[in-house]
């Protein structure tokens, strides 16, 4: 590639003769004499490098380097001065032209800082295309192991960002499969506690009786069985992080237990005396409304008001369909290589009914949709047939519809035929269970069953 050099000099003699040199080395040389015709085609063109005599008539050097910067700051620029301006250059410097040259210079000065100007260059404009890279990669794909494009996941993957660094509890808030546990494991990892204990406690899994023992521990001899102390998971995870997860679940004596330890820093082991003081980080998940449980006096206001400092709310995956492709892409990325096959294609359809589900299970359903299909997928294809029936059983009725110019009143057969198999499927066959769920009489359903000749 042949760069371009743009010279603004007000000597004949100096101009022509740089634009002469410059050309016989093989560069595009523009030229021009005044300040004021430079601007026009610093407006209208676009230079590799720029050479600008300090003293002009009309606009001067250090306009024209302002001018220069703002259009393009790619463009290298180099100021002409004579010696006694050599201020005014260094003032230059300051605006960002990458050197200068003074008065009188021979051709291969000019050559040499040419040079080295374009060398610098290229290594500015390498330096801007991997931070672009490294904006768009993260802007596009990953964000520390969650995928996501939508704008709700952008802001989500920048809040992480901020608070990962500080000691702030987080509420994470989000339905089933949505990525709770994906979030607070990346809000761990990029926190200054992340070489510390990390430790999870699924408060729907642990039976009330066993909670407070789990939680603080307890000495030898603080109930029956008691035969040796045990430290509890509070104190387990000194120095560290822990992630409440399902927090609406704990049963409420306990909650006020942890209030006290989120207040005070301090746990005393089950028949222990000794204060502990412990330095934590909390995390905590919910699928549930934490504030209508507030409301049935499930939950305490006080515990909500502490975990509540910075919510993070995930919506559905239907709410954020932008996701579903590049999600699609990911999870068949990652089972293919799990499952040892080479690249998986998704048919038209399989994909359409992928794109259009609405997802109840979020991104835990359609990766394990994906899972599925991979497995299942035959000559490196994956096909409808190898999706889950609830994702792929109506979107293959309105295809069929679409494609085969099936009337409105057969189309809407067919779908209430697959919508009663479907149901009494899932009822096990009962059909007084079928008929409530689908909201209509017995009777109603017998002759439906009649009427669509569906067997037993
Ligand atoms: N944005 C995402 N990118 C990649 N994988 C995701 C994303 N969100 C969720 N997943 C995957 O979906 C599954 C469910 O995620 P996770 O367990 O974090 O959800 P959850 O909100 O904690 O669900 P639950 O409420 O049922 O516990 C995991 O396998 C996780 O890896
Ligand atoms: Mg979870």
């Amino acid at each position: 590639m042949k760069e371009k050099i743009f010279i603004v000099e007000d000597d004949p003699a100096m101009r022509l003769g740089m634009a002469h040199f410059l050309k016989s080395h093989g560069y595009i040389v523009t030229s021009c004499e005044n300040g004021l015709e430079a601007l026009q085609s610093i407006e209208s063109q676009t230079f590799d490098i720029a050479i600008f005599d300090l003293k002009l008539p009309g606009v001067d050097g250090l306009k024209l380097l302002q001018a220069m910067k703002k259009k393009d700051p790619t463009t290298v620029v180099i100021i002409i001065t004579a010696f006694a301006e050599i201020k005014t250059a260094v003032q230059a410097i300051k605006e960002g032209a990458f050197d200068y040259i003074a008065k009188p210079f021979s051709n291969d000065e000019l050559l040499l800082i040419i040079e080295r100007s374009l060398k610098f260059r290229n290594l500015e404009i390498l330096e801007i295309e991997v931070e672009y890279l490294r904006k768009t990669v993260r802007g596009k794909e990953v964000f520390e192991g969650l995928v996501g494009i939508s704008n709700s996941m952008k802001e989500i993957f920048d809040k992480i960002e901020v608070i990962a660094k500080t000691d702030v509890p987080v509420l994470i808030q989000g339905d089933s499969g949505t990525g709770k546990e994906l979030i607070a494991d990346a809000i761990q990892r990029l926190s200054a506690r992340k070489d510390f204990p990390y430790i999870k406690i699924n408060c729907a899994a642990i039976p009330e009786t066993l909670f407070e023992s789990e939680l603080f521990g307890f000495e030898k001899g603080a109930f029956t069985g008691a035969t040796e102390a045990k430290k509890g998971k509070l104190e387990l995870a000194n120095g560290g992080t822990v992630f409440f997860d399902e927090i609406a679940d704990m049963p409420l004596s306990l909650q006020a237990k942890l209030l006290r330890v989120i207040e005070d820093g301090i746990i005393y082991r089950l028949g222990g005396k000794e204060a502990i003081v412990v330095n934590l980080r909390f995390i905590y998940a919910s699928c549930k409304n934490i504030k209508e449980l507030i409301k049935a006096e499930k939950f305490r206001e006080d515990l909500f008001y502490r975990i509540n400092v910075v919510p993070i709310t995930i919506p559905p995956l239907r709410e954020r369909r932008e996701d579903i492709p590049i999600l699609i892409e990911h999870f068949l990325e990652q089972f293919a290589k799990k499952y040892n096959k080479s690249k998986i294609q998704i048919s038209p359809s399989a994909y359409e009914a992928l794109l259009s589900y609405d997802y109840p299970g979020n991104v835990r359903e359609l990766k394990h949709a994906i899972e599925r299909g991979v497995i299942l997928s035959k000559d490196g294809i994956m096909d409808l047939k190898h999706l889950p029936e609830e994702i792929s059983a109506l979107s293959s009725i309105e295809l069929n519809c679409i494609n085969n110019n099936i009337s409105l009143k057969e189309c809407l057969e067919h779908f209430e035929k697959n919508i009663i198999l479907k149901t009494l499927k899932e009822c096990d066959g009962k059909k007084t269970e079928a008929a409530k769920r689908l909201g209509i009489s017995r009777k109603a359903l017998w002759e439906k069953i009649k009427a669509y000749r569906i067997e037993e």
